[in-house]
């Protein structure tokens, strides 16, 4: 199956299941429009004398990877697309040389998805209890994963159409994130930053990485896409801690896009649904790779050598 027929495929399997609405977004669904609409606001300046022979592999905070494309953080609703859909989607994600990120409910098994050899980072929410936080940040950090994700942006929990999804979550302090970050000894990554304050505090916590995130869509309404605010992002603390993006990537093209605005990973979240649901862990294997395939073609068009290299002027605004 090409990538618009994994989609396809994928999309039509899910919808017709009761876990369909999850690939909704939150009331109105502006954000779900607007993540389209910003990508495709930009175009490439092509260089194609003397075009490059780039390769994807990449380091990023100690992990090795083929591909600057790696899986956004989600566990529901994997379970119920295949059997053993966690276990099918490490394996795809291995095969490809990606990384995979475990969201809500923290998978019971997490210690058996590393051990297929897949780096995997898992994320805790800012549960009210902040002692079933800490708790699940020491169960996370036993079992062996490669980071630790805090979703700093699920402070009013998480937000389907009129449905309220996670509803016992509370906003962190700086003081708080501190204290995280005193707990965990794995590099730690705060999930949905969206703002220049927001970044220059999660550096202040001690973050090593950021993932600027409008949370795919399923937390406020009326927030902006990522690359609406990576410039001023990046510009503050780019030179100070991983920045990783997601938000409505799909393509290759649209990878390249989130490089150029000087990300060094981009997650995917519904696609690696859709991948699963078309074909397993085949699936989500060949999402990614075709998506990779996809950005090597127009990296090699661009002038740019490697995922590290892709310049912001690559972009015509
Ligand atoms: C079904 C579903 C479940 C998700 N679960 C989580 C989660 O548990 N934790 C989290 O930080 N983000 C979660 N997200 C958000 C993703 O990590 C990611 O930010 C988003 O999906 C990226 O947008 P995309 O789906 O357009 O690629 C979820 C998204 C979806 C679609």
């Amino acid at each position: 199956m090409d990538l618009t027929e994994i989609y396809e495929t994928g999309k039509k399997a899910l919808k017709e299941r009761d876990i369909g609405f999850l690939l909704d977004g939150v009331e109105t669904e502006f954000v779900m429009r607007n993540n389209r609409t910003v990508i495709d606001r930009f175009t490439f300046r092509q260089h194609c004398i003397d075009g490059t022979d780039p390769g994807t592999r990449c380091e990023v905070l100690g992990v090795e990877l083929s591909t600057p494309v790696i899986m956004s953080a989600m566990t529901m609703p994997i379970p119920a697309i295949v059997d053993e859909g966690l276990m099918e989607v490490a394996r795809g994600l291995k095969e490809a040389g990606s990384l995979m990120w475990a969201g809500t409910p923290i998978p019971q098994d997490l210690k058996k998805i590393v051990d297929t050899g897949v780096p995997l980072v898992a994320n805790v929410k800012p549960f009210q209890d902040r002692k079933k936080m800490f708790g699940a940040l020491d169960e996370i950090q036993g079992a062996g994963v490669r980071w630790i994700g805090v979703e700093i942006d699920a402070g009013q929990g998480t937000k389907v159409k009129d449905r309220q999804m996670a509803s016992d979550c509370a906003p962190l302090s700086l003081r708080e994130l501190e204290q995280i970050r005193k707990a965990v000894s794995v590099p730690l990554i705060f999930k949905g930053v969206l703002s220049k304050t927001d970044a220059v505090k999660s550096v202040e916590a001690g973050a090593e990485g950021i993932v600027i995130s409008n949370h795919g869509a399923h937390t406020l309404d009326y927030l902006p896409h990522p690359f609406q605010v990576m410039d001023e992002i990046v510009e503050a603390v780019g030179d100070k801690t991983a920045v990783i993006v997601d938000g409505g990537f799909r393509r290759g093209s649209d990878v390249l896009k989130g490089l150029a605005f000087g990300a060094s990973l981009v997650g995917l979240g519904r696609p690696i649904l859709y991948g699963l649901a078309a074909g397993g862990g085949d699936g989500v294997r060949e999402t990614i790779q075709q998506i990779t395939g996809e950005l090597i073609r127009l990296m090699s068009m661009v002038g740019a050598s490697g995922p590290g290299s892709v310049d912001r002027a690559v972009l015509i605004d």
